[in-house]
């Protein structure tokens, strides 16, 4: 069965606490804008698209909760709301995107807007998932029988609503017959590849091998890895990549051992608007570099830098592979033809 990160029922949220996997498959019920917010921040839920749909949601709830309410007050209580979100997670376009989606048919509707934006998040919710599996039937073409492929973080049914973007993609080919073996990095600080891409790849029944971070090189070298397949949390209009900290450092690995770097992000995590300047790399809590779980692996005060994102160029990658097709240089020209 697949997993499905995120419902909407009966005016409240329910997610996986992905925080406590791979040990426990917790769901948790989202009751409030605070408990939303949280979410977010804390990485119960995280993955570009499904920042994006939790914030929507987010929105839906506090417009169900304010249904009663005028017109002007619901406006009100969702342009708080809007600012409350779009501040918990700073480098996955596809937040602004579904905000800024949500909260502009709140203006545009002249009735019910509470169910305006229930209906939209929803209908986004659902939608998220039909993108993916487009995205998964593009991407599997690029992928043969026989390749070994090397992903980074996770970037599967856990970090959208269902199905994923890299992982879906190789989920996908694999479903498909082709014979294939995965390398999936531990992802320091927060180990989303080993705690959630492993789980999801053994959940699939794919050939699966857990590596650290620093066996990258080594590994492509040793075990004749063929492919990189990498998501995004955002992607600028010349291609450039912002994607989880260590993906650079697999491009230029992939460009020396001259394998092919595919990025697979929906075109909602594709910015248009912002240049490098406006972005911002997250830099998360030392402590999740000083601690694994309660126990300090480091000095209490060793000083510590944390970004959670890094910036791939778009002369390492090969190809974008999005839902409406794979976008191949020259990025500039072509990301605005498929815009
Ligand atoms: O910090 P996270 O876990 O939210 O980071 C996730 C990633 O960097 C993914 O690779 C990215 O969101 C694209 S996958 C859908």
């Amino acid at each position: 069965m697949v997993l499905r990160s995120i419902d909407w029922k009966d005016g409240k949220i329910l997610i996986i606490d992905q925080t406590c996997l791979p040990n426990q498959l917790v769901y948790k019920e989202l009751n409030t804008l605070e408990a939303v917010a949280e979410a977010i921040v804390n990485m119960r839920v995280r993955g570009a698209p499904l920042i994006g749909i939790t914030a929507a949601l987010g929105m839906a709830l506090v417009a169900y909760k304010a249904k009663n309410k005028s017109r002007e007050e619901i406006l009100r209580i969702l342009k708080e709301a809007y600012n409350i979100l779009l501040n918990t997670r700073p480098t996955a376009v596809n937040l602004r995107w579904a905000l800024k989606r949500v909260l502009e048919t709140a203006e545009n509707s002249k009735e019910d807007v509470s169910k305006a934006v229930i209906n939209l998040a929803v209908e986004m919710m659902n939608a998220d998932i039909e993108i993916n599996r487009k995205m998964a039937a593009v991407g599997q073409n690029i992928i043969n029988n026989g390749d070994v492929i090397l992903t980074h973080c996770n970037t599967g049914s856990l970090a959208t609503v269902s199905v994923g973007t890299a992982l879906g993609v190789i989920i996908e080919a694999f479903n498909r017959g082709k014979k294939i073996m995965v390398y999936a990095t531990e992802t320091r600080p927060l180990l989303q590849g080993a705690r959630l891409t492993m789980f999801e790849l053994i959940h699939e029944g794919v050939d699966s091998t857990l590596i650290t971070d620093n066996a990258v090189a080594h590994a492509i070298k040793e075990k004749g890895i063929t492919k990189v397949l990498v998501g995004a949390d955002r992607i600028l209009s010349d291609g450039t990549t912002f994607n989880k900290i260590g993906t650079l450092q697999l491009a230029i690995l992939a460009n020396h051992f001259k394998i092919p770097f595919y990025v697979v992000a929906p075109t909602s995590t594709i910015d248009m608007e912002s240049s490098r300047e406006d972005v911002i790399i997250e830099e998360r809590d030392p402590n999740e570099i000083r601690k694994i779980g309660d126990t300090y692996i480091s000095p209490k005060d060793a000083k510590v830098y944390n970004p959670a994102f890094d910036e791939t160029p778009p002369e390492l990658i090969t190809g974008i592979i999005t839902e409406k097709g794979i976008i191949t240089p020259p990025y500039k020209y072509n990301i605005k033809k498929i815009m």
